[in-house]
């Protein structure tokens, strides 16, 4: 089974990846994505699982030749290197700015593969103390002429506990690779991009508890991450977002640098609909229990100017659908909480800019308004996997332009 699977991977990676790169828009947005998104009619959630399969399998057989071969040809396809492109940041090195948005691999299942997808870092999770299995189905619709995505998937994941003990049998098994496997106390694990790890509450632990079950999981995880977010902003457990509250935020961030020892860079991962006086306040917290940064955004539960109105697969409005949207309608809020952020704290802190983002003018656009790094998910989807590549070649073309040499220099330049 698995060496079937693996040869046809193989053979669709050949097609895909290996005569035809030099059109690859083509392939994808042209063949794959319609044949996806439409021809099959499948479930969104069940096409995202079988594509993690996938990678993770793809992941696991990086040892054997077939697997290192399909790991080359992907290289060499989607991966861009140039020292322009290069930072480093909190003592980790980022190969290039553009990462992989927390929800996609949300157990670290297909951990080792980012790099070879093109990605400059990649966040796992979000992951609980507690397994547990998420909302009710269907809970992730995609919403077509919006170029968006609607879930509410409540932090499905298989706890911290069985993504503690995956990682560190990945790094048992790994040699030593990267500079930052030797930073900080962590005796991290894969490949050569930064890997951070992002922390929810379970459901089940009571809010005014949050605190300690944050802590739990980062007790577990703490030596297997490069980096650590906390999520106080998912719309789809109950309370959450309230987490985001001055009080409750200082209870939480208080545990865990203490537990921390100042070993790793701490984030939070914030909403795109707070109002600028809480974000502000959600900033002075930041500065006051050291944090590395702010995350900004997640996805928004505003429902307007979508050109959809009625989910086809529930056949009920969006706006009586819970979830948050995610991809282009997200995109210019979450331009100006980065510009916001950067203006309140003069660039002083440093912020990972997400929502939205689907092509180099969209990251370029996040940068100049301060974003240090930029994450993608939901365009990830729609543009298929040279979107990264493609994004860092416009980035470069913009910073010739721009008559700038490295991606560094254009941080915050247009707020
Ligand atoms: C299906 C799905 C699941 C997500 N799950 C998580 C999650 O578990 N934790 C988290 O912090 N963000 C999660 N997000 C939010 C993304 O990380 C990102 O902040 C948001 O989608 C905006 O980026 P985008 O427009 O590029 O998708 C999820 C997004 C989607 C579409």
């Amino acid at each position: 089974m698995r060496e079937q699977l693996e040869s046809s991977l193989r053979a669709m990676l050949s097609l895909t990846f290996g005569r035809f790169w030099i059109i690859p828009l083509d392939i994808y947005q042209v063949g794959i994505r319609p044949l996806l998104f439409s021809g099959f009619k499948a479930d969104p959630e069940l096409l995202h699982q079988q594509t993690l399969r996938m990678l993770s399998l793809l992941d696991q057989s990086g040892d054997r030749p077939g697997g290192r071969w399909t790991q080359e040809r992907l290289q060499q396809s989607l991966c861009l290197t140039n020292v322009r492109l290069e930072q480093t940041l909190w003592g980790l090195k980022f190969p290039n700015p553009v990462g992989l948005a927390a929800g996609f691999d949300k157990d670290g299942v297909a951990a080792g593969i980012w790099e070879v997808l093109g990605f400059g870092f990649a966040e796992l999770g979000t992951v609980t103390f507690q397994a547990q299995s998420g909302n009710p189905r269907p809970r992730l619709f995609r919403l077509m002429r919006d170029r968006a995505a609607l879930n509410r998937m409540g932090f499905n994941n298989q706890g911290a506990d069985a993504m503690a003990k995956r990682l560190s049998s990945v790094s048992g098994q790994e040699s030593v690779v990267s500079d930052q496997e030797t930073t900080g106390n962590g005796q991290r694990t894969t490949g050569k991009i930064p890997i951070g790890i992002n922390l929810g509450k379970s459901k089940i632990t009571p809010l005014e508890k949050a605190a300690t079950d944050y802590l739990g999981s980062f007790r577990l995880l703490k030596n297997l991450g490069d980096y650590f977010v906390v999520n106080v902003s998912s719309p789809n457990t109950v309370g959450l977002r309230s987490l985001q509250s001055s009080d409750q935020l200082s209870l939480i961030l208080e545990q865990l640098q203490q537990e921390n020892q100042g070993q790793k860079p701490i984030f939070v991962k914030i909403a795109p609909d707070l109002e600028w006086e809480a974000i502000a306040d959600v900033l002075y917290i930041a500065q006051n229990y050291h944090l590395a940064g702010i995350i900004a955004t997640n996805t928004t539960i505003s429902r307007d100017n979508l050109k959809t109105q009625v989910i086809e697969a529930t056949g009920k409005d969006v706006r009586e659908e819970a979830g948050g949207i995610s991809g282009a309608p997200l995109r210019d809020r979450s331009t100006a909480v980065i510009r916001f952020i950067w203006q309140q704290t003069q660039g002083q802190l440093p912020i990972i800019g997400v929502g939205g983002i689907f092509t180099a003018a969209d990251a370029w656009e996040k940068i100049t308004a301060g974003a240090s790094l930029i994450q993608v998910y939901t365009g990830w989807i729609y543009e298929g996997p040279w979107m990264v590549r493609r994004i860092l070649e416009g980035l470069l073309q913009k910073l010739e332009e721009r008559g700038l040499t490295s991606i560094s220099e254009a941080i915050g330049i247009d707020s």
